[in-house]
């Protein structure tokens, strides 16, 4: 989990600098998920991207592995930011292809493909709840996909 974290956010790395954005990681190195990771650091990527791109000012991203009760559990990763937070007008159709917002250029697709990457996991992605500032991500992810890819 934590190299297909470094693998997402390696690619950032000099945009944020630039940006005044810094990007944090929490990430437990003894995470070990059966993935298709260049399909998962895509998604790591769409939301590290993202995060920068609400924050032209600056701003800071934490990315951290929450654990679950069990050992067996399955595997959360949080990407959280303090931009301006997710457009109301958006939340709804958040995942859904071509909905973008605030962007000269944005296609709209880096969520909903992002949502097919972790369903195809057998897992999950949705944002938090939150009053702005802030946009929080989540990702859930199984131990054992119930279809080993
Ligand atoms: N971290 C974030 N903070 C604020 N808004 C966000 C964040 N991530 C996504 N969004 C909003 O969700 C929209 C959809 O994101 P996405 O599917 O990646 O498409 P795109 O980046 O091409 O616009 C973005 O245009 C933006 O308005
Ligand atoms: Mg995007």
């Amino acid at each position: 989990m934590s190299e297909v974290v470094e693998a997402g956010v390696e690619t950032f790395q000099q945009t944020a600098a630039a940006q005044g954005v810094a990007i944090r990681r929490d990430v437990d190195p003894e995470i070990e998920l059966l993935l298709e990771r260049s399909r998962i650091e895509r998604v790591v990527m769409n939301l590290v991207g993202n995060a920068i791109e609400a924050m032209p000012g600056g701003g800071e991203i934490v990315i951290r592995s929450i654990q679950s009760g069990s050992p067996n559990g399955d595997v959360e990763l949080e990407v959280a930011d303090n931009s301006p937070g997710i457009p109301p007008e958006l939340r709804s159709q958040l995942f859904q292809p071509f909905a973008t917002y605030g962007k000269k250029n944005g296609s709209g697709l880096g969520l909903a493909l992002s949502r097919q990457a972790v369903l195809d996991h057998g897992g999950d992605v949705w944002a938090v709840d939150k009053q702005p500032p802030g946009a929080v991500f989540r990702i859930r992810l199984p131990r054992q996909p119930a279809n080993a890819i």
